[in-house]
């Protein structure tokens, strides 16, 4: 094997400016209730927390979908007919974070590329090291975005072919409905005419034990979920300079039944000033006055179909668990439904 490729792969660092985190957590505490957008979530530290938090036994996601992904490989890779015979694909995954999801389809499929966005820069380019030791063969690179602002890809050799996105995770959750339209909208453009989109996306539940496990996902026991969310103000302690106290707030993880989500929220619990010196602003928060962290929206089969029709993807396959908790979906620009959906 090339030496070439067991270096570490680069690193394009597209990371929003510190002026672009102001103007998100300033327009974020200005709006009611208050929310701020979710790749604030992942810093470093939030991004070690998060990889914990898949780890969790009350977190069935990730094992759901790791499974779909491992026993469907080779279905996966036969549904991904080259646009061009001998023309590979590039795999290009949003949010891969710690990259752990992508392997099989790096075996399955042997892409011409491997490209990894994610919003935390030292966390992609660490995954990304380490799964090139694994896979040498497949040339790597790791881009640090917010892959909702880029408004195009790169122009990099890597990214030169057919592109097949990957989203797993049920990341699509994080945004509200319209702003799903938008991003698999942005998703298709940001691909180009001929792509392909695998995406992992859960299910709403209706029964209330099912209710009661997604909100235990969401609240695990060992508390690294009400970490995860608390991390965010001692990031923007760090960052912007303020002085959050974050055990003065109580995490919270509902299940909102006519949204059809999860609400994450820090709920105040006294009355307290905080001083974002950043912003030059002070923010009182009442008691129980709530700062959400992010929605986990869920969406049916029928209801992603839809989605995705809007936004211009054909479905051409979708693989569950025998529970029809999980979905994998795999579509293409071109619309094409299939008969087995
Ligand atoms: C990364 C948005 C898919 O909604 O399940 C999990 C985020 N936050 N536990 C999800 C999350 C706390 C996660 N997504």
């Amino acid at each position: 094997m090339s030496p070439e490729l067991l270096r570490s792969p680069e690193l394009i660092n597209l990371h929003p400016s510190l002026g672009d985190v102001c103007t998100a957590v300033g327009q974020g505490l200005a709006r009611r209730p208050r929310q701020l957008p979710p790749w604030l979530l992942y810093d470093q530290e939030g991004s070690r927390l998060f990889e914990a938090i898949g780890q969790q036994p009350e977190y069935h996601l990730t094992r759901l979908e790791q499974h779909l992904l491992q026993h469907h490989r080779e279905q996966i890779r036969d549904c991904c007919i080259q646009p061009n015979p001998g023309v590979p694909w590039r795999v290009v995954e949003f949010g891969a974070g710690s990259a752990r999801k992508v392997a099989p389809l790096l075996k399955a499929l042997q892409p011409a590329a491997y490209v990894a966005l994610d919003i935390s820069a030292t966390h992609v380019h660490r995954a990304c090291t380490r799964l090139q030791a694994i896979h040498p063969h497949v040339p790597m690179v790791a881009i640090c975005c917010d892959y909702h602002q880029l408004t195009t890809l790169p122009d990099h050799p890597l990214l030169q072919g057919p592109r097949l996105g990957f989203f797993p995770g049920s990341s699509l959750g994080n945004c509200s409905r319209p702003g799903a339209l938008a991003l698999l909208r942005h998703m298709a453009h940001l691909l180009g005419p001929g792509s392909r989109l695998l995406i992992g996306i859960d299910q709403p539940q209706q029964q209330p034990h099912g209710v009661a496990a997604l909100e235990a996902a969401y609240d695990d026991a060992a508390g690294i979920s009400a970490r995860f969310a608390r991390n965010l103000l001692v990031r923007l302690n760090r960052d912007l300079g303020a002085d959050f106290a974050p055990a003065g707030f109580a995490y919270q993880a509902h299940w909102d039944a006519l949204e059809q989500r999860i609400e994450m929220a820090l709920v105040s619990r006294v009355e307290q000033v905080v001083r974002i010196t950043a912003l030059g602003e002070t923010i009182c928060f009442a008691p129980g006055e709530r700062l959400i962290t992010e929605h986990s929206h869920k969406w049916s089969p029928e209801a992603f179909l839809s989605l995705s029709q809007k936004a211009g993807w054909g479905q051409l396959r979708r693989w569950c668990d025998h529970q029809d908790r999980f979905s994998l979906y795999l579509m293409e620009q071109a619309p094409h439904l299939c008969a087995n959906l």
